[in-house]
């Protein structure tokens, strides 16, 4: 694809796209007895890893990063080869390679080190490493969900859906990143003292979380929220200098790693200054406890939560406000949302909410994996998935 301006790309899938709304199998009536994952939406099993907090910063992954080596410089060769379509010669990762490496000693301990310790232990330059962990605070797009059963149990389930504009394979009918991430996804243990003190779903080289579980204390995921109020403003700002607001997905893991109650975790996720806007789901360990915090980078706009006696049996989040319509080329709340009136709250469960995140669109051409998540059980299990054609690209 060298050479081929990245518009191109962006141009092939907006007409996939608008052929693809009129042309019925790209949507479809609820799933059923899609679990245990089994057939051709799902790609494989994930590895477990434990990453130890006892160990420095710089020498947590290894293990990990030693056993992903292979995977990562793939993937970074694959970014940089759209870099490349993108500005010609080879231009922007000279720049990657030689501004970000200043960049990561700005950011706050132990992410900082913990970058260093992945770079040593891949052998991918330093820049890079750096690049990767911003790039998913900027194109994530997903869906999560809380919902509590019958019996006050609660269940916290989301689609990581990534690689939006970045590289569509007209001949595969895929993203050429989210291909890729596949084969970086790892479950992680994080032990301290020799026990679990979280679990998250996570992409190796990743040091922040966008899906994790405190075990019998709360659960969370984050979704990006595209917004005007700010944007990318912050990251940008942090590049220059100014840095008073903290990465997103920095907050998600400092608060699956010290927060203890959701309590404590809904303030934290709430009140701290952010570099940019997000959608924080999160799931507590009793009745009425779940909640999307719709968030800008300096406050939380809303706290939506689920209040039984309301009706409100779940809260759902895709990438919009939810009182807002989501945009009408990307509605995956709207079949998601039907799924789950039809499913009702006397037969929710993990294995109907995967029934409900397999039904296309909300399974997509960008869905990496559904993770699945229960807090009474300290739960977390996650499936890579596929979406066979014809499958919606976003
Ligand atoms: C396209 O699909 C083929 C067969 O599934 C695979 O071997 C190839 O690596 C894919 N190409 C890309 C760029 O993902
Ligand atoms: C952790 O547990 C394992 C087995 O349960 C034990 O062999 C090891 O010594 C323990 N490590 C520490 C630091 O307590
Ligand atoms: C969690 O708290 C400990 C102790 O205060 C601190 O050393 C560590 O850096 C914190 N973790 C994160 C990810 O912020
Ligand atoms: C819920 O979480 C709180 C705070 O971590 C804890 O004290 C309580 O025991 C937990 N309840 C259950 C049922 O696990
Ligand atoms: C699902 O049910 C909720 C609550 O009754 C309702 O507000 C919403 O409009 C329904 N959505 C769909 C798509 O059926
Ligand atoms: C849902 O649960 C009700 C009873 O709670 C049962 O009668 C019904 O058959 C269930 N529906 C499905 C699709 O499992």
């Amino acid at each position: 694809m060298t050479g081929t301006p990245l518009c191109y790309f962006v141009l092939a899938a907006i007409i996939s796209i608008a052929s693809a709304q009129y042309v019925p199998p790209y949507t479809e009536e609820c799933r059923s007895g899609m679990y245990p994952p089994q057939g051709p939406t799902f790609k494989g099993a994930v590895t477990w890893y434990t990453v130890d907090l006892d160990l420095p910063p710089s020498q947590r992954w290894t293990a990990l990063i030693t056993d992903k080596k292979t995977e990562l410089a793939e993937m970074v060769q694959t970014i940089k080869d759209l870099a490349d379509a993108f500005v010609p010669s080879g231009k922007l990762i000279d720049l990657v390679d030689k501004a970000l490496p200043l960049m990561v000693d700005t950011l706050p301990h132990p992410f900082n080190e913990e970058i260093k310790g992945i770079a040593t232990a891949s052998g991918v330059p330093l820049g890079e490493v750096v690049l990767f962990n911003i790039f998913y605070e900027v194109f994530t797009v997903c869906t999560s969900l809380v919902a509590e059963d019958s019996t006050g149990n609660l269940i916290h389930a989301r689609n990581l859906d990534f690689g939006l504009f970045l590289g569509w394979d007209m001949k595969n009918k895929s993203w050429v990143i989210s291909e890729k991430l596949k084969p970086l996804v790892v479950n992680i243990e994080f032990v301290r003292n020799n026990h679990t003190v979280f679990k998250s779903t996570n992409f190796a080289g990743y040091v922040g979380m966008l899906t994790g579980i405190r075990p019998h204390a709360f659960t969370l995921t984050m979704n990006e929220r595209f917004s005007l109020d700010g944007g990318y403003i912050g990251i940008v700002e942090w590049i220059l200098g100014k840095r008073d607001g903290m990465w997103m997905s920095f907050l998600t893991r400092s608060v699956l790693e010290n927060a203890t109650s959701y309590d404590e975790a809904k303030k934290l996720l709430s009140q701290t200054k952010l570099l940019a806007p997000a959608y924080f789901i999160l799931g507590g360990n009793q009745s009425g406890q779940g909640c999307v915090i719709t968030r800008s980078r300096v406050l939380s706009l809303d706290i939506w939560e689920i209040d039984v006696k309301q009706g409100r049996w779940y809260v759902l989040e895709t990438n919009y406000d939810h009182w807002k319509e989501p945009l009408f080329l990307d509605d995956r709340r709207t079949p998601a949302m039907k799924c789950m009136n039809q499913t009702t709250q006397n037969n929710i469960s993990i294995k109907t909410v995967y029934d409900i995140l397999s039904t296309k669109p909300v399974l997509n051409k960008l869905t990496t994996y559904t993770t699945l998540m229960e807090v009474s059980k300290g739960k977390l299990e996650s499936y890579i998935r596929d979406c066979p054609n014809p499958c919606m690209p976003w």
